[in-house]
């Protein structure tokens, strides 16, 4: 007779081996006196917390491909539910079109210098503008809601090799990465330093939950600000638009990318997390 399956989908023993099991667990005074309690299994947010912890080392590193593999695989498998959030939640029921610009709010689950975990919340038609993470690698988990984002990495690492000439000294040559929608549930995207769309633009096409991971998170005094950025394509720029494309940009899909001043039409409000509580211990 095999293993019977349990309201959890777990395997338990048949009766037999069970009343052994049950014969064979220490007595109070083998355990010292003691009870022993139960092992409570980690809620899904703690175990994403305990993989944060080890694989984030901190400022200047970034996680190795089997690590990524590891709190990708976490993440994909995240709910919302998992941070207290559902869908039957108000937030995520709203819709109205007619306002523009509306306030995006943003709650954090954890923070340390190496890495924070934290929850954005962006109504209909909210916009988080083009902006980047340096130094940084960031994993994005959409939990509810439907979005499109547009994400860029600069065309060369290092601008004063970079083969293109600039038609403007503010402007610098960046290579589209991703331009698409995204609707929860969806696979976890992660950009990297200099990679996977390390400049990107969030715009919610429906209220949206994003689980964010941030390694390190970012810090004014460590050099690690936000940058925000305006987008021109190649093809539109007044000047480059009439050139004529070299051979090593072909098949690329290039836009101009100029620092600007945070908007200020971003209005980005804290929250306090109501969901699980990760613990340190
Ligand atoms: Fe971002």
């Amino acid at each position: 007779m095999g293993a019977e399956v349990g309201v959890a989908g777990v395997a338990v023993p048949p009766a037999a081996k069970r009343r052994r099991v049950v014969a064979a667990k220490p007595t109070a005074a083998a355990s010292g006196g003691r009870r022993q309690r139960p092992a409570r299994r980690p809620t899904g947010v703690q175990r994403l917390f305990q993989a944060c912890r080890a694989v984030f080392q901190g400022p200047g590193t970034v996680p190795a491909p089997s690590e990524v593999d590891l709190l990708r695989a976490i993440l994909d498998r995240m709910r919302p539910e998992d941070v207290g959030l559902s869908s039957d939640m108000a937030f995520f029921r709203a819709r109205d079109v007619a306002q523009q610009n509306p306030a995006i709010t943003h709650t954090t689950i954890y923070k340390s210098e190496k890495f924070s975990m934290v929850i954005l919340f962006l109504p209909q038609n909210a916009v988080i503008p083009l902006h980047n993470h340096p130094g940084m690698t960031v994993f994005s988990k959409l939990l509810l809601g439907s979005m499109h984002i547009k994400s860029y990495d600069w065309a060369d690492p290092d601008p004063a090799e970079s083969g293109a000439s600039s038609p403007d000294d503010q402007l610098r040559l960046a290579e589209l990465v991703v331009d698409d929608d995204f609707t929860a549930p969806c696979d976890t995207s992660v950009l990297y330093p200099t990679a996977g769309g390390n400049m990107h633009r969030f715009r919610a096409i429906a209220p949206c939950a994003i689980l964010d991971i941030l390694g390190p998170p970012y810090s004014i005094e460590e050099d690690r600000d936000c940058t925000y950025y305006t987008d021109v394509p190649y093809s539109e720029h007044p000047v480059t638009g009439t050139e004529l494309i070299g051979s090593e940009q072909e098949g690329r899909r290039l836009a101009w990318l100029k620092e600007v001043d945070m908007p200020r039409d971003l209005k980005m409000c804290p929250v306090r997390y109501g969901g699980p509580q990760v613990s340190e211990r």
